[in-house]
């Protein structure tokens, strides 16, 4: 079943790690604009902004992560694919270095409410706008 949005309640935000990306499952799977499926995402900090990104690498259509929730360089700087090394920035999802240079994660949108708990908004991906 395809679903165009979902929304997938994270918790209250106080309870992200204040540094990095976590790996938050999505069930059932999403399938991308481009033909590819996600089963996963990314959501985490850059500096003071809340991301969401499919946990798809641009390379190759898999996670990120070898299925331990590792997505970080050593440095806990930027989003590293850990199958052919790609490195994204955390702030746009730009890959700058390895196999897909240039291409961006799909994006999703993370919503803070009043409450402070964070949903995770799955569909509507943002246009990977490709160098
Ligand atoms: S699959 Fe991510 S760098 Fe190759």
């Amino acid at each position: 079943m395809i679903v165009a949005f979902r929304r997938i309640l994270l918790g209250p935000v106080a309870f992200l790690p204040p540094r990095g990306f976590v790996v938050v499952p999505v069930i059932p799977p999403h399938r991308l604009p481009d033909g590819t499926t996600a089963r996963s995402a990314l959501v985490g900090w850059a500096g003071s902004e809340l991301r969401g990104y499919a946990n798809v690498c641009r390379h190759q259509a898999i996670p990120l992560d070898l299925g331990d929730g590792a997505v970080m360089t050593p440095d806990g700087k930027h989003l590293l694919c850990h199958h052919h090394g790609a490195v994204f920035e955390p702030l746009e999802g730009r890959c700058i270095l390895g196999p897909c240079l240039g291409m961006r994660l799909w994006t999703w949108s993370v919503q803070i409410d009043a409450l402070g708990d964070a949903t995770l908004i799955v569909g509507g991906e943002t246009a990977s706008e490709d160098v």
